[in-house]
């Protein structure tokens, strides 16, 4: 029986993938194909650290871990500066201990500390959260787009938690011990929970796919062309988070020759359509056959270009996947979290021209919109967000 379903699941997997034979599947080769060392990284993703101390907050400029939980609270009216500062003693203090494998103070489940799998918790001030402490928010809330379905239920926020780590349960614990200790100080407003491919069923420098089948991450600055994208000299930075629904049934009906226009690369190789491998650098001058532009003017890829390294954004997001309706149609998309210096400056921009003229807009809806300020990262005997609330 066992044999049998294996053998359907088997020949179900190769006719999807449009290849001939049953061995074909393992051995498959390219961008996708399974890391070698799978085995001994595995080994290894429970007990991994990320330091959570530094002058910059963990979470942003490492790979990003395979699962992510969004945490927004509302402050109640009459939240002041001193509680604030109280609140972010506590949770720092929290995160400092989890992030290490160390079960937090009050711990009420310590055996689900012990394996952080790479655990990052990030801090996000929104603008309301400056507000009550008296001061000008150096975030506001991103301008109304067009293509905008914003829902109250996935925006907005004064205090943001990004909680990331390679193992769902880690997430999960640390979530439920974070917004315990929040719980006297502010209320939850929205949770969202991704995730991207595991740990070891990729070698680690491929990229990543989203839930529309793209490749998704292969222009993002890496190593030092993070530097001068994301972090002010004071090691802060601002984030932007949107939930953004992808029209799956629609996208799924294309052919792969218009879904590559939509977004200026191939699905396959993720190469820019002018070029043949994925790190080619898209050529907008370049002609087709036809005489049109290799690269549509309206593909996602062209409209969303940036050359100025201190201009472009760090993306991070995270796929989600939710109940589907009862006639079966998906609840999906991405959590678009992206890290700038200046949201104005740089993610604005680059949104309006997407807004504007994108041909992907036909299959993704914005359905979430926040904003927060991340203040720099603290050493040991410091506490997040000391610089703006102490
Ligand atoms: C569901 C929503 C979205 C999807 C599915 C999506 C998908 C993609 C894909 C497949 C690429 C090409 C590969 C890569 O470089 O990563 C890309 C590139 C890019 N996207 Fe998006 N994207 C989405 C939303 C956004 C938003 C909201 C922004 C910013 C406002 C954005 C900014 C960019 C930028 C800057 C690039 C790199 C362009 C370049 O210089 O080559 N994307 N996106």
């Amino acid at each position: 029986m066992t044999s049998r379903r294996r053998l359907l699941a088997g020949g179900a997997a190769v006719a999807g993938l449009g290849v001939a034979g049953g061995a074909a599947v393992a051995a498959t080769t390219g961008r996708d194909a399974p890391a070698p060392v799978a085995a001994a990284v595995a080994l290894t993703t429970g007990t991994a650290t990320v330091p959570f101390h530094g002058p910059r907050q963990a979470g942003i400029a490492e790979d990003p871990p395979a699962h992510a939980s969004f945490v927004a609270f509302t402050l109640p009216a009459g939240a002041d500066r001193r509680a604030l500062a109280r609140m972010m003693r506590l949770l720092t203090d929290d995160a400092r201990r989890l992030t290490q494998g160390v079960p937090a103070l009050g711990d009420t489940d310590a055996t689900l500390a012990v394996l952080p799998a790479r655990l990052t918790v990030t801090f996000g001030f929104g603008p309301g959260l400056y507000r009550a402490a008296g001061l000008e928010p150096p975030v506001t809330d991103l301008p109304t787009f067009k293509i905008d379905r914003l829902e109250r239920r996935w925006s907005g926020g004064d205090l943001l938690l990004q909680i990331c780590a390679d193992d769902p349960l880690t997430v999960a614990h640390t979530q439920r011990m974070l917004i315990k200790d929040t719980r006297p100080f502010a209320s939850v407003r929205w949770v969202q929970q991704g995730f991207r491919r595991s740990p070891g069923v990729q070698a680690p420098e491929h990229t990543q796919r989203n839930v529309l089948g793209q490749m998704d991450g292969t222009a993002n600055p890496r190593g030092a062309e993070i530097e001068p994208a994301v972090w002010n000299q004071d090691g802060s930075t601002q984030l932007v988070v949107r939930r953004i629904r992808a029209e799956i049934e629609t996208w799924d009906i294309l052919a792969v020759a218009d879904k590559e226009n939509a977004v200026g690369r191939r699905l396959e190789s993720g190469a820019p359509l002018s070029g043949t491998q994925e790190r080619d650098e898209p050529d907008f001058a370049k002609l087709d056959a036809s005489g049109l532009p290799a690269m549509p003017d309206f593909s996602h890829v062209t409209r969303a270009r940036v050359t100025d390294p201190a201009m472009k954004i760090l993306r991070r997001p995270y796929n989600y996947d939710g109940a589907p309706n009862a006639a079966g149609h998906p609840d999906s998309g991405l959590i678009f979290a992206s890290y700038q210096r200046d949201i104005a400056q740089q993610y604005v921009p680059i949104q309006q021209r997407l807004a504007d003229k994108d041909l992907l807009n036909e299959w993704i809806t914005p359905i979430g919109s926040a904003v927060f300020a991340v203040p720099p990262g603290c050493d040991e005997d410091g506490w997040i967000g000391e610089q703006v609330l102490a």
